[in-house]
């Protein structure tokens, strides 16, 4: 079996016929909850959160979990628990890491749109700190700390223009992208943050896209990053920590990232050797502490054969796993249990497209896939969707958000409960009259 058929092992793996997730067999978790079913394992998020432990053992360092990957609560207190901050990017994001345990201190605050309102939460809860992203929320950001008598923890996100080698819906460290400020105005961005008495300047970030699968772009951007802390500091500004953000990717269809570990024993080779070792260190990873611990289990309905292609319609649809449709991404599709007898096999040769019963031909969760000899009733599982599935999940065609589980060894928890069609439209109101 090529490497790559099971993303995830051994955390995902063959056990005879059947597939499990850690000591679990998926069918179970079927016949429990239902499907679509997203299923996550502890073990696996740990194991990914081990690699960078190992990575920062002996630095001052800090792991801050970027949820938007998966913002569920259960996750989030994986993470808390393991002694994880968050990288957040909205006030929502904020109470979900307040409603799973975790201390707002150890919450990092991204994003371009910040409004006035969330910026007064987050101050309220004594947010560790903003990543401001433009000179025009410096300027806000002071105004609303100052009204509040406080001073707003900052760091600027920079844009060091080095391209992430990714797909570009999902680079961000680009000229053209919206994200960061420019690096030409870095400097004079930190002498206006300084000289602001609504702000307290503790940091500089930087992230340069997503599902990065090569080391170049992360030691070209340390380089860049390192360049202009120098210069910062010259200008009177010191600074209290580097932050180099997230983006390492993983695995999904025989991509080789490298590990987490080995990579930052040459990011941090680098930092000592240009006199930086001793600075906090932080880092938002997302997509690789949890992509590959989750699997999405959907049953097969109907199979449609075709003159020019084969459908294979499952129960799970765009609005479950949009990542086919946004980035045309490719999710790796087991079945549940392999098909051993001769009839199967001489069905394998039949590829299908999967396809969600949403109205559009942009539903579609893998193309050309052999499925053995898989029927109408099968229960088949799509792989490394642990990240960015269920936290872009919407409810497109009024079709309720699925349930989700997750896994500790042998034992399983259910964490979401599966969405009714009456919750889709519980905050809608009838116009009145008759
Ligand atoms: N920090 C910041 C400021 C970010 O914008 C992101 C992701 C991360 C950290 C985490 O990046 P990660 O380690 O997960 O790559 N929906 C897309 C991915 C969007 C990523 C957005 N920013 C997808 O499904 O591929």
């Amino acid at each position: 079996m090529p490497h790559n058929d099971l993303p995830g092992r051994p955390f995902v793996a063959r056990r005879d016929a059947d597939l499990f997730l850690e000591d679990v067999r998926l069918a179970d978790l079927a016949a429990t909850h239902g499907t679509p079913l997203f299923a996550y394992s502890k073990a696996s998020m740990l194991d990914a959160l081990a690699a960078y432990q190992r990575g920062f053992a002996g630095r001052n360092a800090r792991i801050h979990y970027a949820m938007k990957a998966n913002s569920s609560l259960a996750v989030l207190q994986v993470f808390a628990r393991a002694g994880c901050g968050f990288d957040i990017v909205s006030i929502g994001e904020l109470r979900r890491v307040v409603a799973a345990g975790g201390d707002p201190a150890t919450v990092i605050f991204s994003g371009v749109g910040k409004t006035r309102a969330e910026m007064r939460e987050a101050l309220s809860a004594g947010i560790g700190c903003f990543n401001v992203e433009s000179t025009a929320e410096l300027e806000v950001l002071h105004e609303v700390a100052s009204a509040m008598g406080l001073r707003a923890p900052v760091s600027i996100r920079v844009n060091p223009n080095v391209d992430p080698q990714t797909h570009p819906y999902i680079s961000t460290g680009l000229k053209g992208n919206k994200f960061g400020v420019a690096h030409e105005e870095t400097v004079d961005a930190y002498r206006r943050a300084a000289a602001l008495s609504g702000l307290r300047v503790v940091g500089i970030d930087c992230h340069i896209g997503s599902q990065i699968t090569q080391e170049s772009p992360y030691l070209d951007a340390m380089d860049k990053v390192l360049d202009l802390v120098a210069a910062i500091e010259a200008a009177g500004v010191p600074l209290h920590h580097i932050d180099f953000g997230g983006g390492l990717g993983i695995d999904y269809r025989g991509d080789t990232p490298p590990a987490a570990d080995a990579l930052w024993a040459k990011l941090l080779a680098k930092l000592d050797a240009r006199g930086y070792g001793d600075r906090q260190l932080m880092i938002e990873p997302g997509r690789s502490l949890v992509g590959n611990a989750g699997v999405c289990v959907t049953e097969v309905l109907y199979l449609k054969p075709g003159e020019q292609k084969n459908f294979c319609i499952v129960d799970a649809a765009m609005n479950d796993l949009p990542r086919p449709a946004m980035y045309e991404a490719f999710h790796a599709i087991e079945p549940l249990r392999a098909v051993a007898d001769d009839a199967g096999a001489a069905r394998d040769a039949a590829v299908f497209d999967v396809v969600g019963p949403i109205c559009e031909s942009g539903d579609w969760i893998g193309r050309d896939r052999a499925l053995g000899g898989v029927r109408a009733g099968d229960l088949l599982a799509v792989l490394s969707a642990g990240a960015y599935c269920m936290s872009m999940a919407s409810n497109y065609n009024t079709r309720g958000r699925a349930a989700e589980v997750l896994v500790d060894g042998g034992q399983s928890h259910l964490v979401r409960e599966r969405e009714t069609p009456e919750d889709t439209f519980r905050h809608e109101r009838l116009l009145p009259g008759a």
